[in-house]
């Protein structure tokens, strides 16, 4: 039975369709490039990944959907030439922060601030606190927390495309 089945059913309960979907989900090995992702499907999936959980909720990534073929190409060395890389409808890259300049962290506490209604008082400390905890770790120690804090985020989509059905592959380039 398709999970959409299972999630129009009356009967259906959370619980059945969160373990419908893991015992569903898989590594794809081999995609078709024939039947591409939904626009508004990679939306969805993307989502996930703007609104998945952080520490300060710094969100200390960036994620990259790379449609560019002869981009694609070129990364695909670096994923021990895998075709996944080539063949399927959303191709995202992750980048871990390993630094945070001053600005950024600025911008990031004035926008909270803005958001939820920071005074100036809380507003200084928060900034305070983001310095201080930046400036004590090393570029290396930043990219582990950093990347620590993404594979969360993939763990997200993974579970949200198991949710929709449309598979996923993992692969680790450094
Ligand atoms: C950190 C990580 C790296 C992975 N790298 C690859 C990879 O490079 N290529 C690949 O085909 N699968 C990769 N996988 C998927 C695993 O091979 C797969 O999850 C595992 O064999 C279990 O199979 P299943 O996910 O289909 O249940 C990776 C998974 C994780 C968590």
């Amino acid at each position: 039975m398709k999970l959409t089945e299972t999630i129009n059913s009356p009967a259906t309960t959370a619980r059945q369709v969160i373990i419908d979907a893991a015992n569903w989900r898989y590594a794809t090995k081999k995609f078709d490039p024939a039947k591409p992702l939904e626009k508004d499907d990679i939306d969805a999936l993307l989502n996930t990944l703007r609104m998945s959980p952080t520490a300060f909720g710094l969100q200390p990534f960036h994620f990259f959907v790379i449609k560019n073929q002869p981009l694609r190409q070129e990364l695909f060395k670096y994923a021990n030439n895998q075709r996944q890389v080539l063949d399927s409808s959303l191709f995202i890259v992750f980048a871990a922060k390993t630094r945070f300049e001053d600005d950024e962290l600025k911008a990031f506490v004035n926008l909270n601030a803005e958001l939820r209604n920071y005074d100036t008082g809380h507003k200084n400390s928060k900034l305070a606190k983001l310095h201080a905890f930046t400036a004590k770790l090393s570029g290396d120690e930043l990219f582990h927390w950093s990347a620590k804090q993404s594979y969360l985020a993939m763990g997200e989509l993974i579970s949200a495309a198991a949710l929709m059905q449309s598979n996923h592959t993992l692969q680790w380039a450094n």
